[in-house]
């Protein structure tokens, strides 16, 4: 089975696709993290994020046993990673490696933006994870000062809208919700909610066996 989870950044995806993953028996890829890591391999480069070259060399030359690196949870990756992401010569070096991890057996849940539109057009389940600019922000902001990360209210809401227009409005597998996506909003539900919520949804859905 494969479970694609898409939406907006900070919407929750990452932590209830992690879940879902150990509650389902499946493998679990956070694609995001691959465009952070080409993002920082750039900027560590002293490149330009933006820079069709640069960022295809950097997808091509990706070596996932990095994905786990901290330095990638960082504002600067995800900046840098919502850039590199517009690039379509970016997106094609990661479609494979994204493909072959999702029909990998037992099956996957993958989270991204472009799952169920274009990685995994064919998964069993697919769900829209989104919530409202300010309230994403809010956990944003409180996930940074968790960390002991100086952060200011305003400047990640900010940084929150300009990276929802640059992934809405690329022309190259932009964030919208697939055709039959169900969409998950979380604005008012705390994470254990919404797993709940998802689990049923996907019990719903899934084939039976
Ligand atoms: O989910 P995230 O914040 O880690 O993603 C970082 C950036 O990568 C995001 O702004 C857009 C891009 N991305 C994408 O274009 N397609 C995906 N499947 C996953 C992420």
């Amino acid at each position: 089975m494969i479970i694609a989870i898409d939406g907006p950044a900070a919407a929750g995806k990452g932590t209830l696709a992690r879940r879902l993953a150990a509650h389902f028996g499946l493998n679990y890829l956070d694609t995001g993290a691959l465009y952070r890591a080409v993002g920082w391999a750039v900027v560590r480069a002293k490149g330009d994020p933006a820079d069709p070259v640069a960022a295809e060399a950097a997808a091509r030359a990706l070596d996932p046993a990095g994905l786990s690196s901290p330095d990638l949870r960082t504002e600067t990756a995800g900046q840098a990673a919502s850039k590199v992401a517009a690039i379509p010569a970016v997106r094609a070096a990661l479609l494979e490696f994204q493909r072959a991890y999702a029909t990998r057996a037992p099956g996957a849940v993958l989270d991204g933006r472009d799952i169920g539109t274009v990685v995994c057009p064919a998964a069993e389940v697919k769900l829209f994870i989104t919530a409202s600019v300010e309230c994403r922000a809010a956990r944003r902001l409180k996930e940074l000062l968790d960390k002991g990360e100086s952060a200011i209210g305003e400047r990640v809401l900010e940084e929150m809208r300009e990276r929802d227009a640059r992934d809405r409005a690329r022309s190259v597998a932009p964030l919208v919700p697939a055709a039959d996506a169900v969409v998950l909003d979380t604005t008012e539900l705390n994470a254990e909610a919404a797993f709940a919520k998802a689990v049923a949804i996907i019990s719903e859905r899934r084939p039976a066996g």
